[in-house]
């Protein structure tokens, strides 16, 4: 048995990716397996915290049996990620945001099938902008309250990375920020993760390299007292 160093926290967890549907059958996705979330409200679970994880379209077996001290709550599209975090937010000291949200949703969704018989050999998709979640979350900041991002970057190169999550960091108006390279075969859908994390103001404050349940611990190390 680990510390309890989390007794009385609250705090809130998203995992998975949000889809975005196309018509009754279709959606635009991406590849978030829930992993890194599910492992740090997992943790965070373990060491004495109060969780609510809202859980966007996650693999199988990726929550199996979970905690006491652990409420699930399952969404689907950003609308309803957004909806739910925005409630729940409301009473949590600390939110984690480790779902990846699509930044764009198809501007109508169709009734019915898309149908290739009256597409023919293209179909034009329109996206229009998704709202930013977590940048809603940071304007609405309690105080007291402590919110940490992550950024998904496919750069390869280590230092220019770093400045991408730094900009995004002073963007999202975050306290925290956790870097993780993303591509075809890193971050998404993996066991291990190699992250760094950031200040909202860029300043370097850890890296780690591991299972996401040890990346879990490391980013949570963090945020006690
Ligand atoms: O689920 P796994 O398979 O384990 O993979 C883990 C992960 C790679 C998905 C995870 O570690 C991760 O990086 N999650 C964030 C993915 C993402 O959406 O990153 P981003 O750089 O596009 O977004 C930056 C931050 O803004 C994120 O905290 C995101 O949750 C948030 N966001 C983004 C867009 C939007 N419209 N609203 C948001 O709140």
């Amino acid at each position: 048995v680990g510390p309890r160093d989390l007794t009385g926290r609250r705090i809130l967890v998203t995992a998975g990716g949000t889809r975005e549907p196309l018509d009754p059958v279709r959606f635009i996705g991406n590849r978030s397996s829930g992993r890194q979330g599910v492992a740090i409200a997992r943790a965070a679970a373990d060491r004495g915290a109060e969780v609510v994880l809202l859980v966007a379209n996650i693999d199988d077996g990726v929550l199996d049996a979970h905690p006491a001290g652990l409420t699930v709550r399952h969404v689907s599209t950003t609308a309803e990620l957004r909806e739910a975090a925005l409630q729940e937010a409301q009473s949590a000291d600390v939110v984690v945001m480790a779902a990846a949200v699509a930044d764009y949703r198809p501007e109508t969704v169709a009734e019915g099938k898309i149908k290739k018989e009256t597409q023919g050999d293209v179909l034009d998709l329109r996206l229009v902008r998704n709202p930013d979640i977590l940048k809603e979350l940071t304007s609405a900041r309690r105080d007291g309250q402590t919110i940490i991002g992550f950024a998904a970057e496919t750069e390869a190169d280590p230092d220019a990375l770093l400045e991408l999550g730094r900009a995004k960091a002073a963007r999202k108006g975050v306290d925290l920020l956790v870097i993780n390279r993303v591509g075809w075969t890193e971050g998404f859908g993996t066991e291990r993760n190699d992250v760094v994390v950031v200040t909202g103001g860029g300043d370097r404050v850890t890296e780690a390299s591991g299972s996401k349940s040890e990346i879990a611990d490391r980013i949570l190390d963090l945020i006690v007292p």
